[in-house]
């Protein structure tokens, strides 16, 4: 997969360089582009923003260095069409299913505004050439879209074919589609059995596979229903089995 990601804050992105991600990146398994937005500016002070248009607080950011930024990066036409994504508050929820389904796009731009944003024509303007997206992370404001991209970044590249070492655990995760939809993971326990005088629960040390599927199931159950009861609203009531309904 191809990920070119615009910013005027290329640093931001060296988690990118570390763990599974790093060497993801290394093996060739995927393609991350960093462009410095400052490269498409013409003045002295390379100038990316400029006051909105009808007043407020804030800076607005220039339509002409994106503009040129996204014209430059997909004249690559071997490439194919790539999607843009734009990381904003005001955008739909980033949720594990756009995960799995971006994990299958070959090229995603992500365009990182700062400020209060960017203006909107630029959005318009690349809709008549490429898919665009605007996605946000969860309700709540960062300084910009960098942190963002990194989240959207990480969720996707770890479904990739070959980032992961354990692929089984992808189906385990919390949200995972098909066997955690709408559902948190439950508890995890490691080596030693007994530490500080807590045990870990006497069904993992079973070996008995079928009641520790069920053990987990229905931990996940009790764990969504304490931490996210808008998630089990959401549950399928196809997908529950008797035992299901009584956890
Ligand atoms: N940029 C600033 N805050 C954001 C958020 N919550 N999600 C996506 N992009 C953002």
């Amino acid at each position: 997969m191809r990920i070119d990601i615009i910013t005027i804050f290329p640093d931001y992105f060296t988690p990118l360089d570390l763990s599974l991600i790093g060497k993801a990146r290394r093996s060739g398994l995927i393609d991350v582009r960093l462009h410095d937005l400052r490269r498409w500016t013409y003045d002295r002070h390379h100038t990316v923003d400029d006051t909105p248009y009808g007043g407020g607080p804030g800076m607005v950011m220039k339509p002409e260095p994106w503009g040129e930024a996204l014209d430059e990066i997909t004249a690559d036409a071997d490439a194919g069409t790539p999607r843009l994504i734009l990381p904003t508050p005001s955008g739909l929820p980033f949720t594990q299913q756009d995960a799995v389904r971006l994990a299958k796009e070959p090229w995603l731009i992500f365009a990182c505004g700062r400020y209060e944003g960017i203006d909107a024509r630029v959005a318009v303007d690349a809709a008549q050439r490429m898919p665009v997206e605007e996605l946000s992370i969860g309700d709540y404001v960062l300084n910009g879209g960098e942190v963002a991209t990194l989240v959207i970044v990480e969720a996707i590249s770890r479904l990739l074919p070959g980032v992961l070492g354990n692929v089984e655990s992808i189906t385990q995760d919390s949200f995972a589609p098909g066997t955690m939809d709408n559902l948190v993971e439950g508890p995890v326990y490691t080596k030693p059995p007994v530490w500080r005088g807590h045990e870990v629960p006497p069904i993992l040390l079973s070996g008995h596979h079928a009641a520790i599927d069920r053990w987990r199931r229905d931990e996940a159950l009790r764990k969504t229903a304490r931490n996210r009861p808008d998630l089990i609203r959401r549950l399928d009531p196809e997908s529950l089995d008797k035992r299901d309904r009584e956890v």
